[in-house]
């Protein structure tokens, strides 16, 4: 094991157990030093040093310099620069799946996956860096052209979460750049060893294509480098990914300086099966969306809404299915789900099974610790049988914690499903073309994602990813989510003679 993490430090540049700069900008930050944590076995890999407040202001007066000229880089050419990135973490792909699955725990399938995401939303913005359409109107007036472009917005801060630590700061990283705009970025702190590797790879293409301060890093803590980003005039866009209470700070400090705010939050996903469903694609479904990545996506299946003629048959095979989840190390190659990310987040874990029980709701199967390390945040798949007015239902517990609830109308199950402060991502199996038709309607799912027939995790990158209500309205990677990262303007131009106003006003 020991081995092969070595293996995948040094291919990746990384000094195992040593210290590395949490910042682009210099060598010796001033900010405290974080240590990183295998969750596996809660061994130290290494510390950054992380920036202090005078980093924290280099690296906004790099990237507003750097600005300056990456604006002025035709898209096309920012795009070249983008698919020389794409082409490098595709050298790094594995070395780099590997270090998601040793530092923040995800299994090397899901981590190689993740880096995979990271390549595609690459494609995507080379392609669309010859994309930026704008649309052109027909002006009321005569001999008048009126048409909008998109500029460059500026230089922004991206703040992403420890579950997704190389993908979300892609999407990100990848569309902005094409856009035109450059970018500080501050990682979970959960995950800087992978920030770093990333950071380095950034160094050395952004750097031999003569941009060196495109996209730049500044691992720190809430309070100095947090919170200042978020309250920064120079940063025009906060891209932010995590907590609903972290998006709810965040949100209000970026609206109140009138600034612009992309955010990701939590998701409380549900998944309905109907009584046509092929119950055997839907187990498939449930199994990864409940108890890939630990739980920890904010995609993941938190509740389950079994129609009440096919409860018992599908419990009956969800049960042996949860049993058969080999808990363990994630570089070994049968295991299927990792530690959590840190012992809060078990505690957290723990805590809530206790408020489930205390509120009525029937453990089916884990509920604790897994059995048999005595190091790592290694929990059990839970599986809950509740009803629908149970409390809890209403709170994203960011682990393996699935509610079981019966339903025996659609009207009602889908009022149910909606019935929840998130909006991110939600699924139906049915073979019912009626049903999936209502279910993906506008008296359907209230979120930003719903499927028919897959579970609720594991989106493509083409699509817009974000969700409604405390989810917080964002729109990442896909679809048309670069207009986020651009600002629009709208031109008119006279070719006449003469002045006339809109509106066919008359003025002296
Ligand atoms: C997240 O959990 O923050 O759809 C992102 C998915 C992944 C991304 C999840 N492609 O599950």
């Amino acid at each position: 094991m020991r081995t092969k993490i070595q293996q995948t430090f040094d291919a990746l540049g990384l000094e195992l157990g040593g210290t590395a700069s949490g910042t682009h900008v210099t060598h010796s930050p001033s900010g405290p030093r974080l240590e990183s944590i295998d969750p596996s076995t809660e061994e130290i890999l290494g510390a950054v040093q992380q920036a202090g407040a005078d980093d924290y202001q280099t690296c906004v007066s790099r990237a507003v310099d750097a600005f300056r000229d990456w604006r002025m880089v035709p898209a096309p050419q920012r795009g070249e620069i983008v698919r020389q990135l794409g082409n490098a973490l595709r050298e790094v792909k594995q070395p780099l799946g590997r270090l998601i699955a040793i530092e923040m725990g995800k299994i090397e399938a899901e981590g190689l996956g993740e880096v995979q995401e990271a390549i595609d939303i690459a494609d995507f913005a080379v392609g669309l860096s010859r994309q930026l359409y704008g649309k052109t109107m027909h002006s009321e007036r005569p001999h008048h052209r009126m048409y909008e472009q998109w500029h460059p917005l500026g230089p922004m801060g991206i703040i992403t979460a420890f579950n997704f630590p190389v993908a979300v700061w892609a999407w990100n990283a990848m569309i902005a750049a094409v856009c035109g705009d450059t970018m500080i970025w501050k990682p979970s702190p959960a995950t800087p060893l992978l920030s770093v590797a990333l950071q380095k790879i950034c160094d050395r293409v952004l750097g031999e294509a003569g941009h060196p301060d495109v996209m730049g890093l500044a691992i720190g803590e809430t309070e100095t480098v947090g919170h200042a980003m978020v309250a920064d005039r120079r940063l025009p866009l906060i891209s932010a990914t995590g907590s609903c209470r972290m998006g709810r700070e965040v949100g209000q400090t970026v609206a109140s300086r009138f600034g612009r705010c992309l955010l990701e939050l939590g998701g409380n996903n549900a998944l309905i099966v109907a009584g046509d469903a092929n119950l055997n694609l839907a187990l498939r479904g449930v199994l990864f969306g409940s108890v890939g990545t630990a739980g920890q996506r904010c995609t993941t299946t938190r509740r389950l809404y079994l129609h009440e003629s096919i409860r018992e048959t599908f419990i009956d095979q969800l049960l042996p299915a949860y049993a058969q989840v080999k808990i363990g190390n994630p570089l070994e190659a049968d295991t299927l789900m990792g530690p959590l990310i840190d012992q809060a987040s078990v505690d957290r874990f723990v805590e809530a099974v206790g408020s489930v029980k205390q509120q009525g709701g029937e453990i089916l199967c884990g509920g604790g610790l897994a059995e048999g390390f005595d190091k790592g945040f290694f929990v059990q798949p839970t599986l809950a049988s509740v009803t629908h007015d149970l409390p809890m239902l209403q709170q994203e517990t960011f682990a393996p914690l699935l509610y079981v609830i019966s339903y025996s109308d659609l009207d009602q199950v889908i009022e149910w499903h909606n019935d929840v402060p998130q909006g991110l991502s939600s699924a139906i199996f049915t073979s019912d073309q009626q049903t999936a038709e209502i279910f993906l309607s506008h008296r359907g799912s209230d979120c930003g994602i719903a499927n028919v027939n897959l579970g609720t995790s594991g989106a493509e990158i083409g699509g817009a990813f974000g969700g409604e209500k405390e989810t917080g309205g964002g729109r990442e990677a896909g679809s048309d989510s670069w207009k986020q990262y651009m600002r629009r303007q709208t031109n008119t131009l006279n070719w006449g003679d003469d002045l006339p106003l809109a509106q066919g006003i008359e003025f002296g």
